[in-house]
């Protein structure tokens, strides 16, 4: 874990800087126009070492439910406890706006996802077989916030 994260929460300014960190996803990366709707609409954290953009956190809440849409740390800055961070920051807001539950699905074979969810306390409550184009299961986790 590094001690000189920044956690902020996107503005509209930010959409280049989430556009430039989320093209790490590769083929599920966003376009302009999603982030610049996310950022308006839903939670959207963005992680900062040294004034760097480093990773973003994008969260969607419907009442008493939400869902994390996105979490990206970018490489060279991965394994520092980032993402773990970012998540925090999502579930204390979650938390402080009385959200009781959070939910993500993630495809079946990304490793380090699944064990960044389940070290964070998240339950696969589901599988979705065969869900994406390329026949990769979608499992869904569960994370009770009360
Ligand atoms: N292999 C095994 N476990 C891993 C792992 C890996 N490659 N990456 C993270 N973990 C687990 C570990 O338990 C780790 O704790 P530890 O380092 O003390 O062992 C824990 O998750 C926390 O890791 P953290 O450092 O907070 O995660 P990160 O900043 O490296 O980011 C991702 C994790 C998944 C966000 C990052 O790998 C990433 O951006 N991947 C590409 C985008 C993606 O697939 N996002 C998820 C779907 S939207």
């Amino acid at each position: 874990m590094i001690s000189s994260v920044d956690i902020k929460v996107a503005s509209i300014d930010d959409v280049d800087v989430v556009y430039n960190i989320d093209k790490e996803c590769g083929s599920d990366s966003y376009s302009k126009e999603i982030i610049s709707l996310s950022i308006k609409n839903d939670i959207n954290f963005i992680a900062y070492i040294d004034n760097c953009a480093v990773g973003y956190i994008s969260c969607s809440r419907v009442l008493d439910e939400a869902e994390v849409l996105k979490i990206v740390v970018l490489k060279e800055y991965r394994r520092k406890g980032i993402a773990s961070l970012l998540m925090k920051n999502v579930i204390n807001k979650l938390v402080e706006v009385d959200v009781g539950v959070l939910f993500l699905e993630v495809r079946s074979d990304n490793v380090p996802a699944k064990m960044l969810y389940e070290k964070i306390g998240f339950e696969k409550i589901y599988e979705r077989q065969k869900y994406y184009s390329d026949g990769v299961d979608a499992y869904i986790y569960r994370l009770s916030l009360l």
